[in-house]
């Protein structure tokens, strides 16, 4: 997979030599190519932004470098024979970065990402290439960055792993949290490992027991728990079909019980508030 990074602090993607990543880049299964936008400004100050039309704060990211820049790095790709591209813009106005989105760009031969500063780029620059590629606005949660060089690294690190070869063993991001299939959408619960007895800690009884079943009983109770505890909505749009009879025992000790009324809604589950004494 080739990565591109076109960025005003190419500094800031050192990061990508370190690591899952960094490995991945040293072993040749990623190919990652970080741009100075500031090579396609040709002014004295080296100008990437300017005042916004219709005025009010900030500056926005001219047009002439995003464009001269994207350019060089698509035709190099090209030269070089790496598929079909992807534009990621990174933006707090995007979709929602998720495990899902993660899975779907690591299938893809090629992305490009576009981090802006100050109050983004200017929109016909999205625009101009989604009439040549997939573009993806992305955030990566509901909070505002100072730049998008962060959410690269985010996204790069969730895609790298994903990619065949990176992860030294290939089931490991099976039972992830959010990884689609097996865990249906759940939050992965606690692990623990040596030595056994930690300041007086030591570890579940069933984790010892070297009994499979009961170990992935109890690990589905624990993420069953902790999706409860912390991210109750993803129980709620769990489909009935995802939970077997055990996990329904569980959700009724944890208070949920199956939403009729909310189904039609994609809520299949409810919990009832806690009644006051
Ligand atoms: C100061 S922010 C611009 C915020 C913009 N005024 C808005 O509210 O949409 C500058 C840049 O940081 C990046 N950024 C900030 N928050 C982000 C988030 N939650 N997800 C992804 N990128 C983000 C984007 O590249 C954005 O263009």
């Amino acid at each position: 997979m080739r990565l591109d990074v076109v960025t005003i602090f190419p500094e800031y993607l050192d990061p990508l030599n370190v690591s899952l990543v960094g490995k991945a880049r040293a072993s040749g299964r990623l190919d990652v190519q970080v741009h100075d936008l500031r090579e396609w400004t040709y002014d004295r100050h080296n100008t990437v932004d300017d005042t916004p039309y219709g005025g009010g704060p900030g500056m926005v990211m001219k047009t002439g470098p995003w464009g001269d820049a994207l350019d060089s790095a698509l035709a190099d790709g090209y030269e070089r024979g790496f598929g079909r591209p992807a534009l990621i813009v990174p933006t707090p106005s995007g979709r929602p970065f998720t495990q899902e989105l993660a899975v779907e760009l690591s299938e893809r031969p090629w992305l490009i990402f576009a981090p802006a500063r100050y109050e983004g780029i200017d929109r016909r620059v999205v625009d101009e290439y989604a009439t040549r590629m997939p573009v993806y606005e992305v955030s990566i949660g509901d909070y505002v960055l100072a730049g998008g060089e962060a959410a690269v690294l985010v996204v790069t690190e969730a895609v790298a792993r994903l990619l065949p070869g990176v992860l030294g063993n290939a089931e490991s991001h099976r039972d992830d949290s959010f990884a689609p299939g097996a865990m249906a959408n759940l939050l992965e619960g606690p692990v623990y490992t040596k030595p056994p007895l930690w300041r007086g800690r030591d570890i579940p009884d069933v984790l010892l027991s070297g009994h499979h079943g009961k170990i992935a009983r109890w690990r589905r109770d624990q993420a069953l728990t902790r999706t409860s505890a912390h991210r109750p909505d993803l129980i709620e749009r769990c489909a009935p079909a995802a939970f077997d009879k055990k996990d329904r025992e569980m959700l009724s000790i944890l208070g949920w019980a199956p939403d009729p009324e909310g189904a039609a809604h994609g809520r299949f589950w409810r919990r009832p508030p806690a009644v006051e004494e």
